[in-house]
């Protein structure tokens, strides 16, 4: 338990870090990968190049401080978090260092301001943190383990197929080395990739959404390729996984984690709506409900450039097909002479409030994933439509982001 002035000294100093918060993070990240660059392992280095995930542990950690008297709180938070580094592995023994230049940073920033009693604070509030995500991952390294079929650490899976499923997504079908039981997963759950790719000096982990429902011999994900654009390189691993790897190869993988999953206890009707490659974790979704839950109304809205850049629409079909509860509505933006000719979308453009209205109930369940800009459209139109916070479920892909501009 923390003193009520060590309580006082860290809540008073939060506003003084948020305000040099990019320079503190900055600084974090310099000096842990220059004193620990086996973390270079771990971390993904080109979410550090887009700056995005150093805001996220920063900020992470003084939206933490805000509640140091009532973490109990924010525990849903902890636990999005708790997930991602379960399926990333990190330890006990990790915490200590990520709070060691976590203090250092605070320090080389403020200079004399920050004084031995801030200092001395937020050390002892880290380490209340701390303790909370040690405790929240001891829990889900636990059930992973106890789990049917489960486990810790990484697991040799074999590639038993590999399927182009447009010009940019590939799926491949993952079976364990060791012949042994897989899991089961709540739909929307993801796993991490370990690859080491030859002329890296790193590892590198990456997190896949499963796009298949739970209960097959296999686990599928389905890639998107990260071809270069002018603001940003090629992805290293997808490009990897597109070219490199294919039936036979063997790759790491962890246990699924993540809580972005589909109640399916609900009876309401269930709305899933993606854009891009953002409808991996809503097929696995679609499935599942399909399956279990036949009855309950679904809509499956997707957005994809074109016909030929829309991933995973063999498996769309066929669910359409044989559910007759499953209604799909595919918008897109450039449809080209095949689409237009084949008549394989439903709306040229993008996904707007009223047309979203006129096919989705208010009364529904939402869950939503995709481009950062397409999250915030959707959901600025559920907004308006009145839909229940409650009822929104959505999932960034890589670290979480915000909503609000
Ligand atoms: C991801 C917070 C400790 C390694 C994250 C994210 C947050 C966060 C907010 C982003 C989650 C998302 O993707 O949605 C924290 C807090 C910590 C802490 C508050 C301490 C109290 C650690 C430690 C390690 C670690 C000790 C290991 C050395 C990572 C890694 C990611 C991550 C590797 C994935 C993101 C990436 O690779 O870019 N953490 N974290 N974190 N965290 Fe932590």
């Amino acid at each position: 338990r923390l003193d009520q002035q060590t309580i006082d000294t860290v809540k008073s100093t939060v506003p003084v870090l948020a305000e040099h918060g990019e320079a503190i993070t900055k600084r974090f990240y310099q000096l842990l990968f220059e004193n620990h660059p086996e973390l270079k392992n771990i971390f993904n280095m080109a979410n550090q190049k887009k700056g995005r995930q150093q805001q996220a542990l920063a900020n992470a950690v003084y939206a933490a401080a805000q509640y140091i008297d009532n973490l109990g709180a924010i525990l849903p938070a902890v636990k999005q978090i708790a997930h991602k580094h379960r399926s990333l592995n990190i330890k006990a023994e990790h915490y200590p260092i990520v709070g060691e230049h976590l203090l250092l940073a605070i320090k080389d920033v403020l200079g004399d301001a920050a004084t031995d009693d801030i200092i001395e604070a937020w050390g002892k509030a880290y380490g209340v943190i701390a303790d909370a995500f040690i405790s929240v991952e001891a829990d889900m390294y636990k059930e992973a383990s106890e789990q049917t079929g489960g486990w810790i650490d990484y697991r040799s899976f074999k590639v038993a197929g590999k399927v182009k499923e447009s010009e940019v997504i590939t799926s491949f079908y993952l079976k364990p080395v060791d012949g042994g039981k897989l899991p089961t997963f709540q739909p929307g759950q993801y796993i991490t990739v370990k690859l080491d790719i030859p002329g890296e000096k790193y590892t590198q982990l990456r997190q896949y959404s499963l796009s298949d429902s739970p209960g097959n011999d296999y686990f599928r994900i389905s890639v998107k390729r990260e071809d270069e654009t002018p603001d940003k390189p090629a992805g290293k691993v997808s490009s990897y996984l597109h070219q490199n790897i294919g039936e036979g190869d063997v790759i790491e993988v962890s246990a699924p984690a993540g809580d972005f999953v589909l109640e399916t206890d609900s009876k309401k009707p269930l709305i899933l709506i993606s854009g891009g490659v953002g409808l991996t974790p809503m097929m696995s979704m679609l499935k599942t409900a399909a399956a279990v839950t036949p009855d309950r109304e679904v809509h499956f809205i997707h957005a994809a450039i074109n016909g030929t850049m829309h991933g995973l629409k063999d498996d769309l079909k066929e669910m359409a097909q044989t559910n007759s509860n499953v209604h799909t509505h595919i918008i897109y933006d450039s449809p080209t002479e095949e689409d237009i000719k084949l008549q394989s979308f439903d709306k040229e453009g993008y996904i707007e409030g009223p047309w979203l209205t006129s096919i989705a109930p208010e009364e529904g369940d939402y869950y939503f994933c995709g481009p950062e800009g397409f999250m915030k459209a959707v959901n600025s139109f559920l907004k308006e439509m009145n839909v229940p916070e409650e009822n929104i479920h959505f999932e960034f892909f890589g670290p979480k982001g915000s909503l609000e501009d």
